[in-house]
């Protein structure tokens, strides 16, 4: 594969910066490999609900490779937060399983899955609002024990606004500001795979525009990030993979340009 972005419809290369390669997830947090073959991260024909509740999720499939960006979309409670939290062991899966570099991890707690490399940032409460910028990234490394500093300057590096900011608190930012905090907070694990549910909820199209531009930043160091979004049309743009969720099955999956192009899907769930 020549080259790993070649599906992407967003062809600005000048947010490419080599010297974001040091964002690469550390070899620290584990020493698996993917199967040959296997995505990086899978959630495989995942059925499951919440407690006792009835299934949410029907032989749900999710993946993300290495390199890539994958994206959910799909109409509201059609489960893509679920899936996400089904994939983060947030959730009761019933049948199917969680792969992650080719090891079965279906068993393992949130807190387990951190520590073996996701990094997830939820769809809402993603930040401590009444704790600085700061504070909130080093809460995002608390599984790490070794030095923290380096992995925050390169957040800052990326999100150059949360170190003008770093001491105020992080509820008196803009909404794509804590957006940001969020992103980074999950970075400070340096994960080997992040998870974004809706990143740009309730930020003006100029903003979602940034935030796309920094997530494809991050993604091209490397590290594969999975994320949910409503801003379907621009989300598949950038996408390698695309999945279009309908009452928690999926309804169709392809690359992000064969999404788009087609017909039912633009019927759907892209307005046309
Ligand atoms: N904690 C919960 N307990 C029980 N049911 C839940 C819970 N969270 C979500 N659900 C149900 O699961 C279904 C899917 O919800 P989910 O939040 O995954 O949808 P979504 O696709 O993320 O929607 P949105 O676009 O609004 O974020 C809905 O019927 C919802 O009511
Ligand atoms: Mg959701």
């Amino acid at each position: 594969m020549s080259d790993a972005y070649g599906d992407r419809g967003n062809k600005d290369r000048s947010i490419t910066k080599e010297s974001k390669a040091s964002m690469q997830p550390g070899p620290q947090h584990g020493e698996a490999h993917p199967a040959p073959g296997g995505p990086f991260l899978i959630g495989d024909t995942m059925t499951g609900g919440y407690g006792s509740g009835p299934d949410i999720l029907h032989e749900c499939t999710i993946a993300v490779d290495e390199g890539e960006i994958a994206v959910i979309v799909g109409p509201n409670g059609a489960g893509k937060s679920t899936a996400m939290k089904a994939l983060f062991g947030m959730l009761d899966v019933r049948a199917g399983h969680v792969r992650l570099a080719g090891q079965d991890i279906t068993e393992l707690t949130p807190q387990d899955r951190v520590k073996q490399g996701m990094g997830f940032v939820p769809q809402t409460q993603n930040i401590f609002t009444s704790m600085t910028v700061e504070e909130n990234l080093e809460m995002g490394a608390f599984i790490r024990t070794d030095d923290i500093r380096p992995t925050m300057e390169q957040v800052y590096d990326l999100f150059p606004i949360l170190k003008e900011k770093r001491y105020q608190a992080a509820g008196e930012l803009s909404g794509g500001q804590r957006q940001q905090v969020a992103v980074g907070r999950a970075l400070m694990t340096r994960p080997k795979v992040l998870m974004l549910d809706e990143p740009t909820a309730g930020v003006s199209p100029i903003v979602m525009d940034e935030l796309f531009d920094r997530i494809i930043e991050v993604a091209r160091t490397g590290l594969p990030v999975l994320m949910v979004e409503q801003n379907a049309r621009q989300a598949l743009e950038i996408a390698d993979k695309g999945y279009v969720l309908v009452q928690g099955r999926n309804a169709h999956t392809g690359t992000g340009k064969e999404l788009l192009a087609d017909p039912e899907v633009r019927q759907s769930f892209l307005g046309g």
